[in-house]
């Protein structure tokens, strides 16, 4: 099979916020305790953070993590988790039915960020909370100047302000499940007003406004559309969250999934321009995609789960490699929309559904998912180039038309690199892809990484990682034009000068 993409460095769809590879960490199972926070744990660091998860993250190059919930958040006093630990309360979590130890708040998490080299994208509670919740978390992370919560902040350690930039208004309201759950109308006005006051606090914050949980949601499209009415002129970004699951074990249609992923994104940015267009408004709304993964390992194991333990092992998806292809077309996706999506967080970091896996006084090891994820954040950087291709394609049940290439061509001018990513959906043909790079001279190809070979079921143990990249030489350059061979059913990243 061949496939041919041409492209132009003049031609580009948009320079990618390094935001879209952002993750998220909320305090639920063991993504936070007996994850990135294990005190005793021989490769912990004095405040009880695990240097070996740190390595991890670092490779992820992840530069934007969503905190603290998730559904956790919907019942969450920030109060809880500042000051003096040993006094801080334990709560019952209503969203996962655990209990919150709030060893880890505000304070410890921020300074984590810092050595992973990351910002945080701070979540304020609006289901059980609202303006004035959130106005003084505002006013206790951000004020500069001498007020009660920004000298509660200096009181417990911390000088200086942590100047979080992007601010996420409460999570999933949409949602029946959603501790404080609204209705459209409910959380526009909701999510107005405290956007309102937190933006007086702060005028240099971003915010992000929930949209839908999910595509399917009965109410999806309706309920972004009378969420914006109300809240359009105060907040910057609309979220989506989607997760997709091979549950009839359709490989086929699985690896088609992207294309669903596609069609939200698009619905979800005519939505925001009908509201635009509707409101005379000058200012565009981009999108926060800032929960996406895979989530479908765990779902039997967890409905046995006994309530009211301290960081449990839920959501607890064991990766294989098509999860692996499947996260590449995703992120693929998320990348080509760079245009409108601006923030994309993977959910989430550790444990839980995560890249990175704990064992408690063990080794911390690396997903299948975990390879598309970081080559990406790494060399995916720069400019999104607007592709012609040519390719052919197959049908499913669900959709028409899947091409077998998905693959996006990013132009890093910095690092002088054009780099492909590419995936072959085809199960048993190799695509010949042939990238025509018109006004690139003399290419010669740094590197073409390629994970391909392994069974569709295989996965990592914290035993045995061997699902991951290696090296290919399959490929020729003539003149500006590559011909690299994508082997079936492959992960591909071809960097080229
Ligand atoms: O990421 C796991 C959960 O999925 C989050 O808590 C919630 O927002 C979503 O439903």
């Amino acid at each position: 099979m061949k496939s041919k993409v041409t492209v132009s460095k003049d031609f580009i769809v948009s320079k990618v916020d390094p935001r879209i590879y952002g993750s998220f960490v909320e305090h639920m199972g063991r993504c936070v305790y007996e994850g990135i926070y294990e005190p005793g744990h021989t490769n912990s660091d004095s405040k009880g953070f695990r240097e070996d998860v740190k390595a991890l993250v670092s490779e992820l190059n992840v530069p934007l993590i969503r905190y603290p919930g998730g559904n956790f958040l919907s019942g969450y006093n920030w109060e809880d988790g500042v000051g003096e630990v040993s006094q801080r309360p334990k709560r019952l979590d209503l969203a996962w039915r655990t209990v919150e130890t709030n060893e880890i708040g505000i304070h410890e998490f921020m300074g984590w960020a810092k050595t992973v080299n990351a910002e945080v994208n701070m979540a304020v509670n609006l289901g059980t909370r609202g303006v004035d919740a959130a106005r003084n978390l505002v006013e206790y992370c951000n004020f500069a100047g001498d007020s009660e919560w920004s000298n509660l902040r200096r009181k417990n350690g911390q000088a200086e302000p942590f100047k979080i930039k992007t601010w996420c208004l409460g999570n999933e309201m949409d949602g029946p499940w959603q501790i404080g759950h609204k209705t459209a109308e409910e959380y526009g006005r909701l999510a107005e007003e405290t956007a309102k006051a937190m933006k007086l606090v702060d005028d240099s914050i971003e915010l992000v406004v929930c949209g839908s949980s999910n595509s399917k949601m009965p109410t999806f499209a309706s309920w972004e559309a009378e969420v914006l009415e109300h809240a359009y002129e105060h907040v910057d970004y609309l979220s989506l969250h989607q997760y997709y699951g091979n549950h009839e074990n359709n490989i086929e249609n699985y690896l088609a999934q992207s294309i669903d992923m596609d069609r939200y994104i698009k619905s979800v940015a005519a939505i925001c321009d009908y509201i635009k267009a509707k409101k005379r408004s000058d200012k565009q709304l981009n999108l926060s995609f800032d929960e996406w993964n895979i989530w479908y390992h765990s779902n039997e194991k967890d409905e046995s789960n006994e309530p009211w333990q301290v960081a449990p092992h839920i959501l607890e998806d064991v990766y294989n490699f098509e999860d692996a292809l499947v996260l590449g077309c995703m992120l693929i996706t998320l990348v080509k929309n760079a245009d409108r999506v601006k923030i994309a967080c993977l959910a989430q970091l550790v444990n839980v559904i995560a890249p990175i896996m704990t064992e408690k006084e063990g080794p911390a090891w690396k997903q299948t998912i975990f390879y598309p994820f970081m080559q990406l954040s790494t060399f995916g950087r720069g400019n999104v180039l607007l592709p012609q291709i040519d390719c052919p394609s197959y049908a499913t049940d669900q959709f028409a038309e899947v091409p077998y290439l998905e693959s996006v061509i990013i132009h890093n001018e910095e690092a002088s690199e054009l780099v492909i990513f590419a995936v072959n959906r085809s199960l048993d043909e190799s695509l010949t892809l042939s990238v025509d790079a018109r006004d690139f001279t003399d290419l010669t190809v740094v590197e073409f990484s390629q994970m391909a070979g392994f069974d569709i079921k295989e996965v990592n143990t914290k035993e045995k990682q061997a699902v991951k990249p290696s090296i290919s030489n399959d490929y020729q350059i003539t003149e500006n034009t590559l011909e690299a061979v994508l082997a079936p059913l492959s992960w591909n990243v071809i960097r080229c000068k």
